[in-house]
């Protein structure tokens, strides 16, 4: 709820801190933000959300893919990484979409701040637990957040900015990062011509986060996922390719394919500390 995240979030006009009221989040001078009668608030101001914002439908497909389990093995090394002994966190998820993972990382008492540009998603991130707060903002952008406040920073096919990472984790929190291999959802990225991922991938986020973070350690996540045609189209309409693709040759390809298919999930969870 955002009764538990608003004492950490910041003013986007004039970065004072905020104050939920019955119907608005505001700041001592006065800037308020209407929350959504399906419980997010909206703390983008000025020109429009990036492009990048998931559709109704993309956040739907991701929603039951995610629901069936499929990506199961990506959120039990979330767990894993996040979990750490001691008080109550702060877990900042930064790309959160329907807050899945955010809410299977959470603690006892740990409270989730869950950040999106798509409001589809923070629909649903908004109900994904008890403790998450739902805040529509911009990740290429100033985020909506106080200085030092987040224990884990989640990150997880999603877009990233390094100084706003550093400046919102705290001294010792760590930044969780994942990003799809080049064995991710194959043999369906050459059979349905999607978005590929090149080897490059995990240097180039190493080297857009380096000036603020070092990498302490990963772990390459694979499972063998069983895709019948209907999870097969849930899959190719959640991601990146959706964008992309024509949705009557896609299903057209789809029925091409063995029922069901074998499916490589392939994923690296990269754990980064803050350079001080
Ligand atoms: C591939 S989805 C991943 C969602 C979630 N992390 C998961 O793994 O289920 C990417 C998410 O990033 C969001 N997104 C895209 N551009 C963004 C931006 N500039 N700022 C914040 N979120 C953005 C999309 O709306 C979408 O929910
Ligand atoms: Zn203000």
């Amino acid at each position: 709820m955002l009764r538990d995240a608003v004492d950490h979030l910041a003013c986007p006009v004039c970065r004072g801190g905020l104050a939920l009221g019955d119907d608005a989040v505001r700041c001592a001078r006065g800037h308020s933000f209407d929350v959504a009668r399906q419980g997010y608030v909206s703390l983008l101001t000025g020109s429009a959300a990036p492009g990048t914002a998931d559709t109704a439908a993309m956040v739907e497909a991701r929603a039951r893919f995610l629901g069936a389990g499929h990506f199961a093995a990506v959120t039990a090394g979330l767990r894993e990484l996040a979990s750490a002994p001691g008080g109550p966190r702060v877990v900042l998820d930064a790309g959160a979409g329907t807050g899945h993972h955010l809410a299977a990382t959470l603690g006892e008492r740990d409270v989730g701040i869950a950040l999106d540009v798509s409001k589809h998603a923070l629909r649903r991130a908004a109900r994904a637990h008890p403790r998450i707060g739902a805040v529509v903002a911009d990740v290429w952008r100033e985020l909506p957040v106080k200085d030092a406040v987040a224990d884990v920073l989640l990150n997880v096919f999603a877009p990233r900015n390094g100084p706003e990472f550093a400046r919102v984790l705290r001294p010792g929190g760590v930044l969780i990062v994942v990003t799809p291999t080049p064995r991710h959802l194959s043999p369906l990225v050459e059979r349905l011509g999607l978005l590929s991922v090149d080897e490059a991938k995990a240097r180039r986020v190493e080297e857009a986060l380096g000036a603020h973070f070092a990498e302490a350690g990963h772990q390459v996540r694979e499972a063998e996922m069983r895709l019948d045609h209907r999870a097969v189209a849930t899959v190719a309409g959640m991601g990146p390719s959706a964008w992309h693709t024509d949705p009557a040759a896609l299903a057209e390809e789809i029925t091409r394919l063995p029922d069901p298919i074998a499916v490589n999930l392939s994923c690296r969870i990269s754990l980064f500390r803050k350079i001080t």
